[in-house]
């Protein structure tokens, strides 16, 4: 497992631009996508779901996502994911698929845990983006840029009107390549559980107006 998880072929430089393919996720990359999901947001699922990371995976893979997910394929392998939300999500049964992963107790506190974590979705008019994640080895070269321009375009194309997403305050990377598409904040959370959970005082939700992001949005 050690190979997967450093995320296997290391590309070149990290300033060098990596073209990626992005395409929706197929059956076969839910381990991957979940192996992704857990190395870019430690902080987040280690309290929910333990420090054993291939187990942590292994959950993720078999909850049903709240939207489409897609990948970013780079030089033949999965390197970065995101999935798009294009309207209110049905609520998903998580209570069986936590308990055949994990013990009763366990099961019960992250069941607990991902209530609190939820997002609800704010309007018929707004796609959201979640999940945005790049593999370490892949990160700043562009990955992420890619995909989140395919996220606007396939939301323009579904017709919405914006896009939407949270991200943790002081989480530089995703903030500054938000804020360069366009993403503007429109409201921080300040919850009980919002530092213990997320390590930070706020959650921020930020939004795009799509008649407003130019060439940004690609295609
Ligand atoms: C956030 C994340 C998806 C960005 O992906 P990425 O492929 O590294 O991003 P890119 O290379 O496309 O960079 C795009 C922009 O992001 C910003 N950025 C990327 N890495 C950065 C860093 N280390 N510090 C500051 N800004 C950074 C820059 O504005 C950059 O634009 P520029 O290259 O023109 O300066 C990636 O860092 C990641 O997976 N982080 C862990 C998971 C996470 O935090 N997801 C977001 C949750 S809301």
């Amino acid at each position: 497992m050690g190979e997967t998880w450093a995320g296997g072929q290391v590309p070149g430089p990290r300033d060098d631009f990596a073209e990626v393919t992005v395409r929706p996720a197929r059956d076969s990359d839910r381990r991957t996508v979940g192996r992704l999901l857990v190395l870019g947001f430690p902080d987040k699922f280690a309290p929910v779901f333990g420090p054993d990371r291939e187990r942590t995976a292994a959950v993720l893979a078999d909850l049903p996502p709240s939207g489409t997910v897609y990948v970013a394929e780079g030089a033949g392998q999965v390197v970065g994911t995101f999935t798009l939300v294009l309207e209110e999500r049905t609520p998903s049964p998580l209570w069986p698929i936590l308990r055949r992963h994990l013990g009763f107790g366990a099961a019960l506190r992250a069941f607990v845990l991902l209530q609190l974590m939820g997002t609800s979705h704010p309007d018929p008019q707004t796609a959201l983006v979640e999940a945005v994640a790049v593999l370490p080895e892949w990160r700043g070269r562009g990955v992420g840029r890619q995909m989140m321009a395919q996220a606007l375009a396939l939301a323009r194309r579904a017709g919405r009107q914006r896009v939407g997403l949270y991200v943790v305050e002081g989480n530089a990377p995703a903030f500054r390549l938000y804020t360069s598409l366009g993403f503007r904040v429109q409201r921080a959370h300040r919850l009980l559980w919002t530092r213990p959970l997320f390590g930070a005082q706020r959650i921020l939700y930020m939004t795009v107006d799509l008649g407003h992001t130019g060439g940004a949005a690609g295609a």
